[in-house]
């Protein structure tokens, strides 16, 4: 069951913008669709100048692919294009993000191990906790690589709503500082 997530600790408005982090297995389905739901949430506002926004994989396959073409088709049919090229994570990334954001249980654990300090692990939060709509039947964002267009529908679900309350959750965390 998904639990509320206790953010950590954010730049304020007039400091920097804040660096958000989706992380899952691959870089081409889940952590991607991520970045594109919440560059469309932020663009639409036009705060484009307070956040930095990116994805990776803790599986370094895919490097310099763009995502799955099942996750941009049906991207697509909700108007959004994604165009992000998988990397890895990469050990920098713990120190420059505010925000590294799971997709599952197995991308908190192998994050969690990767994290240089207990700083750092507060970084690191599961995607799922800012999931309000369907939570309660989900404890995770499940991988829909080896799924048919349900999995990559019920993702596109997940993260439309999980996106929408992370952005008013930093937004009102921010205008706290
Ligand atoms: P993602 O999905 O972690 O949501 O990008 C996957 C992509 C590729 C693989 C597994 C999951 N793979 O095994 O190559």
């Amino acid at each position: 069951m998904p639990t509320d997530s206790v953010l950590p600790p954010l730049p304020s408005f007039d400091t920097r913008p804040v660096r958000v982090l989706f992380v899952c297995l691959g870089n081409i389905c889940r952590s991607p669709a991520a970045e594109g739901l919440l560059r469309a949430i932020i663009e639409e506002k036009g705060k484009e100048h307070e956040w930095e926004i990116d994805s990776a994989g803790l599986y370094g396959g895919h490097a310099g692919d763009l995502p799955d073409s099942r996750m941009r088709i049906h991207a697509r049919r909700r108007g959004l294009e994604l165009t992000h090229r998988s990397r890895k994570v990469r050990p920098s990334d713990f120190d420059y993000f505010d925000l590294i954001l799971a997709m599952d249980h197995s991308n908190m654990s192998r994050l969690k191990e990767m994290s240089p300090s207990l700083e750092t692990d507060t970084k690191i939060i599961p995607m799922i906790s800012f999931v309000k709509n369907l939570a309660s039947r989900y404890d995770h964002i499940p991988d829909p690589y080896y799924d048919g267009d349900q999995g990559f529908e019920l993702v596109l679900d997940l993260l439309t709503d999980g996106c929408q309350n992370l952005y008013e959750a930093i937004t009102q965390a921010r205008k706290q500082l």
